[in-house]
């Protein structure tokens, strides 16, 4: 076969995740490297019982295309949780899709695109097919640094910000930085997006005021269903100011028609009754006991020099080794002993910190964290 790929498609390379997790698809592997929520929460029983009554009580509008912003009771319900209008609510599948849709009505070649330090490897991804000009923004435990981002801010079609719980660091931003970035955003007149997937899971059930609710004409939100109910329904959404939410739509008519209507719909089924709101506790639980084994762990096995995190929510631990190491190096040792993680190099937009790695909880019991960490520990003590 013969064809010539577009430019665009020539620079696309796979996910370092992506093939790090096929090594770890072998039984004997004990996976730190997986961003996947833990199954364990998916509440089959009930997604059974709601895709019942989906198909029972609405068959052909299930089944039948709906529009391209989303359906109206489940826009409603989210508009309702943002004190938003349902007007501004876009149905996406998955936020990833909002990513996508994003970065194609804001982003043109050579586009100045703010980001953390490091950031979300997928939004990466996303926003590259638009080949923006990407500016890390300087990142302390709290998230971006307000003070750098006037300057930067410059020119800038928007900062992508991780408010909680961040995917790779775990960091969740204070409420006094939230509120800082909201000002200087407002002053310099850019736009922030707020990607927030992981916002429900602080371990202790306390939430902090989301940007969007600070500014909702200068910060556009995206949330998703993946981390609380079950990533295999694809329902996310994005709540933008009304020109933004019109351009958006667009985009999605372009690439999907819609989201759909079946899973939008057994969704609602989870939600209109109050069941997903009982049911987050349990995953928080399940999380924070996860997280605690693992840090325990790690104070444990884990050698003097190396520097982690105490996330108070989320998925993700990050670790910092000694400078001068490799994280790439000590995954190919720790694959050999049957344990992986995620470099974190592939997370920063520029300046990849080589030392960093990222280690993920959930989806492993915790005597097989404490096998696990041990492991990485001896590998780390022989380096
Ligand atoms: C920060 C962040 N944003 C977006 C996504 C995409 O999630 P989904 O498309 O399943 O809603 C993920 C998935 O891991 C994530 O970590």
């Amino acid at each position: 076969m013969t064809f010539t790929l577009s430019q665009r498609a020539q620079k696309l390379t796979s996910s370092a995740i992506r093939e790090i997790l096929k090594v770890t698809e072998r039984p004997e592997v004990i996976s730190f490297a997986g961003g996947l929520p833990s199954p364990d929460t998916f509440p089959v029983e009930r997604l059974r019982e709601h895709t019942q009554r989906v198909l029972q009580e609405t068959p052909t509008a299930a089944l039948q295309y709906g529009p391209t912003e989303g359906y109206m009771a489940l826009r409603e319900w989210i508009a309702a949780r943002h004190s938003s209008s349902a007007s501004n609510v876009l149905v996406t599948t998955g936020s990833q899709q909002g990513l996508d849709l994003l970065g194609k009505v804001l982003i043109d070649t050579a586009s100045r695109v703010l980001v953390e330090t490091p950031t979300y490897l997928g939004a990466l991804q996303a926003f590259s097919m638009c080949e923006p000009q990407f500016v890390s923004v300087p990142s302390d435990e709290n998230g971006p640094v307000s003070a750098s981002l006037a300057e930067l801010a410059r020119d800038a079609r928007f900062m992508y910000c991780l408010p909680n719980f961040q995917n790779p660091t775990g960091r969740r931003i204070p409420l006094e930085r939230r509120q800082q970035l909201v000002d200087i955003a407002a002053n310099q007149g850019l736009l922030l997006l707020e990607d927030d997937p992981y916002g429900a899971l602080s371990y202790s059930g306390d939430a902090l005021p989301t940007m969007h609710s600070m500014n909702p004409d200068q910060v556009v939100h995206m949330g998703s269903f993946s981390k609380v109910l079950a990533p295999g329904l694809r329902v996310g959404y994005v709540i933008a100011p009304q020109s933004l939410h019109r351009k958006l739509v667009q985009a999605k008519q372009a690439a999907d028609l819609h989201t759909p209507s079946f899973t939008q719909r057994i969704v609602y089924e989870s939600i209109k009754d109050g069941f997903l709101d009982e049911h987050i506790p349990t995953i928080r639980k399940l999380y924070g006991e996860r997280c605690t084994a693992m840090l325990s762990a790690m104070s444990r096995y884990f050698p003097a020099g190396v520097q982690w995190n105490r996330p108070e929510g989320g998925m993700f631990i990050w670790v910092t080794l000694p400078m001068g190491m490799d994280s790439t190096k000590l995954l190919e040792r720790a694959i050999a002993a049957n344990v992986a993680f995620v470099p974190g190099a592939p997370f920063f937009a520029n300046n990849p910190q080589a030392n960093t790695l990222r280690l993920s909880f959930v989806t492993v019991p915790p005597d097989k964290i404490e096998t696990g960490v041990k492991i990485l520990g001896s590998l780390l003590e022989s380096t």
